[in-house]
């Protein structure tokens, strides 16, 4: 089974602490010196194919293929598509394949951009796959961190809100796990805690300091970063579950008294609530200039994959036997493997006698 080639990109962990670093370079670098850029990407296509509403993850793509020389094509819901005539995700990549360079890919099923990027023969970026991942964002949220901060080590972060469903949370936590000093502060109702394998696999695992609280006010005072997060009304099953839980926090004026002066706010945005806009005006709300990061990182990410794409023949493999095809089935309905024809399910060894979806990456025991 291929994985997608090594060209493509989608989650965090695809790529080394170094790479992550040089993209942040050539982002602040572009920000420096933009008419060093602005002709990179003439001639190219970058494909945005939405099936998820997005305000800033595709817009951002599309300026920043402009400001690079280069032009857009795509769509931006599911029904603008074949998709609504029955059109798998594989065959819609081949088929922009044949008229784009490189393909932004957004999707409410997890693991479809996984399955573009085994299909398509240019670059796939995942734009965010359901519950899953989102990891453009955590390059606008690390590049943000950085500018704010001077430093990506010796941080606490505070991470609140909808910690169980915010895609963007997870993706962050991956980022920083490789980060030196990094304690979290996981504030949360109970309902919405950090799902149980993110703490084991990747925050024990790399022996990340955490806590876990559902106050936000006694949380405020110890904090660098202050990342809130959209209770993710898409992902409830019940509606009345979203209504009791879509307010449970709220940062006003008088809640930021007690941070302290340095601490940045982040939010990947959209707000809904949770942020009260008489914080905008406060010097510490840093969510704005993180979307304007978010485009300089898509614009450095494009280069990189693009450049990378001219060296490379084919997709990278995964060695078959460390792989289980078709022995047992991914139980997530929110997986891809639930809803393309002919994808098969495929699990990688996840210790103890465990293994993990390749597409969702959801934990199964065998047998
Ligand atoms: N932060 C983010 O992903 O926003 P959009 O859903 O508007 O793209």
């Amino acid at each position: 089974i291929s994985l997608g080639g090594y060209y493509n990109w989608n989650q965090l962990l695809d790529f080394s602490v170094e790479e992550l670093d040089k993209l942040i370079e050539t982002a602040n670098d572009i920000i420096e010196n933009p008419e060093k850029y602005n002709q990179r990407c003439k001639g190219k296509k970058l494909a945005t194919l939405f099936f998820e509403p997005s305000t800033r993850t595709r817009l951002s793509f599309e300026a920043a293929m402009y400001e690079l020389g280069g032009n857009v094509i795509g769509f931006s819901e599911a029904s603008g598509s074949s998709v609504s005539k029955g059109e798998s995700v594989a065959d819609t990549a081949k088929v922009i394949s044949c008229y784009a360079d490189i393909i932004a890919m957004r999707h409410p099923k997890e693991g479809a951009p996984l399955v573009a990027a085994q299909n398509a023969s240019i670059p796939v970026i995942n734009a965010g796959d359901g519950g899953h991942n989102h990891p453009t964002q955590t390059l606008a949220d690390i590049l943000t961190i950085y500018r704010e901060k001077g430093r990506l080590d010796n941080l606490t972060i505070g991470l609140c809100g909808d910690l169980k469903y915010g895609r963007t949370v997870h993706s962050l936590i991956e980022a920083m796990s490789r980060r030196k000093n990094i304690k979290f502060v996981l504030i949360s109702p109970d309902e919405l805690r950090l799902p149980g394998y993110i703490k084991k696999d990747v925050m024990e695992r790399n022996d990340m300091e955490f806590v876990e609280t559902s106050s936000l006010e006694d949380s405020l005072s110890g904090l660098d970063i202050l990342y809130m997060t959209r209770v993710q009304r898409e992902r409830f099953d019940s509606a009345e579950e979203y209504e009791r839980l879509k307010d449970s926090y709220i940062l006003t004026p008088e809640k930021m008294k007690n941070a302290p002066c340095g601490m940045a706010i982040l939010h990947p945005l959209p707000r809904v609530n949770e942020i009260s806009v008489d914080v905008d005006d406060d010097p510490r709300a840093c969510y704005f200039k993180q979307v304007k990061n978010g485009k300089f990182m898509r614009m450095a990410l494009i280069l990189k994959l693009l450049d990378e794409a001219k060296n490379v023949n084919g997709q990278n493999e995964i060695l078959e036997e460390k792989l289980l095809t078709n022995e047992m089935k991914c139980q997530n309905p929110k997986c891809i493997t639930s809803e393309e024809r002919g994808l098969k399910h495929v699990f990688k060894p996840a210790g103890e006698g465990t293994y993990r979806c390749v597409y969702c990456e959801q934990k199964v025991g065998r047998g």
